[in-house]
């Protein structure tokens, strides 16, 4: 049978490309691009020469921005109070594709390297079933034969000189990495003890904001249906609008500034702990930004029912399910929450840190003049008096309780 294999340049997959083929697969390669800092044409001829069919190396980047990246933006998308899902809204990314190209291709099998321990798995697959109902899934990191024989890297290595497979020249970091447009990932080796601090030279994407500019830079983002449409850098007048040019710099701006960085223990959809680092700069700085946003033009009871989608879509799509009927209708309900979140928020990336300066919107629901101390408006201060005394009511009732048992 042909099997797709997500394949990425690095020594894993190519070992698995050059053992798919000895159980007798004829194996097309896919690489997708998301963002990632890889030489795509290199990875191309390495696959080529270790025997794959045909090779798809496809330009994701305005895709996952647009279509996973902006739907969490939508949603205040976190994990774990802490975790913006960078590698979580990849995955059906990926596999989306991947799927397409199966079909297009009359492929059975589809195959990747993630591990038999984790939440890529998981993402993958339950992607791939829920748009290819008949693949079938090669996990060989979860085939005895094959963990059985790779038990760690050196054996990788060996199976690589012996088959042709070019080994990596630069010695590797201690740790495993996933990058992409969002973020860079960073776990396992020496990050695996949760008391061990990452080194200063870890970090790809961001500088340390103790090294960071002592000028802030200054922009403003305009979001329209709770995306931005453009972000203009105040004093150099630079201003970018398609959705990757957008996102694209303000990964630059946070990227210089040392913003995004998070250091955690998250909970696997597994079941296990693990350790995890992140740093994803620009998709930090649109979360303040959008909640700003958000918070100035979104009725307050909607804002509170949407809030709870968001944290059941983050739970959903760190899970796998974004290709779900759940997580599908809780995307559309978000998005309706979205229609007037729109508007200009101004404000300043510095050390580490993003500061809101202002915001204006045609479909703001502040009210100067109802709010000022200044004004009286169309507002009955006495209106207040009974407003306070019925919230009292419970408050009293409880306190005469409390004086019948005897305390106080
Ligand atoms: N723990 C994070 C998550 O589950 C990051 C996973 C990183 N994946 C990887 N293949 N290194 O989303
Ligand atoms: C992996 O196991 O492939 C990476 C970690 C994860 O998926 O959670």
């Amino acid at each position: 049978g042909t099997v797709v294999l997500a394949y990425s340049g690095g020594l894993d997959t190519s070992c698995i490309l050059v053992w798919l083929k000895e159980q007798g697969y004829d194996v097309i390669a896919y690489l997708a691009n998301i963002g990632q800092d890889e030489d795509f044409e290199a990875a191309r001829k390495k696959s080529e020469s270790l025997g794959a069919k045909k090779v798809f190396i496809e330009d994701l980047r305005k895709e996952f921005v647009e279509d996973f990246i902006w739907p969490s933006v939508q949603a205040n998308a976190v994990y774990e109070d802490r975790y913006l899902l960078g590698t979580a809204i990849a995955r059906p990314c990926i596999a989306r594709r991947q799927v397409e190209i199966a079909r297009k291709e009359g492929a059975q099998f589809v195959s990747h390297g993630a591990t038999g321990k984790g939440n890529d798995q998981i993402r993958f697959e339950l992607s791939c079933y829920a748009l290819y109902p008949e693949v079938k899934i090669i996990a060989p990191w979860r085939i005895p034969e094959f963990y059985n024989r790779f038990k760690g890297r050196t054996d990788l290595m060996e199976y690589a000189q012996k088959h042709g497979i070019p080994v990596p020249v630069t010695p590797r970091a201690p740790w495993s990495m996933d990058a992409n447009l969002m973020h860079i990932s960073y776990e396992s080796g020496m990050l695996e003890n949760p008391k061990s601090h990452a080194p200063a030279d870890l970090y790809l994407m961001t500088k340390n904001p103790e090294d960071s500019p002592n000028i802030p830079d200054v922009l403003e983002i305009e979001f329209k249906n709770g995306v931005p449409v453009k972000v203009v850098h105040v004093k150099e007048g630079k201003t970018k609008e398609t959705p990757l040019d957008i996102f694209s710099y303000l990964n630059e701006i946070g990227g210089k500034h040392g913003v995004g960085r998070i250091d955690i223990v998250e909970n696997r959809f597994i079941g296990m702990k693990s350790r995890g680092i992140y740093e994803t700069p620009g998709g930090t700085i649109l979360l303040t930004a959008h909640v700003d946003i958000e918070t100035f033009t979104m009725d307050k009871e909607v804002r509170r029912i949407k809030q709870g989608l968001g944290i059941k879509f983050s739970e959903l799509v760190y899970n796998g399910f974004w290709y779900s009927p759940e997580c599908d209708f809780v995307r559309h309900c978000i998005a309706k929450s979205q229609e007037n979140v729109e508007g200009k928020v101004q404000l300043s990336v510095f050390k580490g840190q993003v500061y809101i300066l202002g915001r204006e919107s045609p479909k703001s629901l502040y009210n100067e003049e109802l709010v000022s101390m200044d004004v009286q408006g169309d507002y009955d201060p006495c209106d207040a008096s009974g407003f306070i005394r019925i919230n009292a009511v419970r408050l009293r009732e409880h306190h005469r309780l409390q004086g019948f048992s005897g305390t106080k």
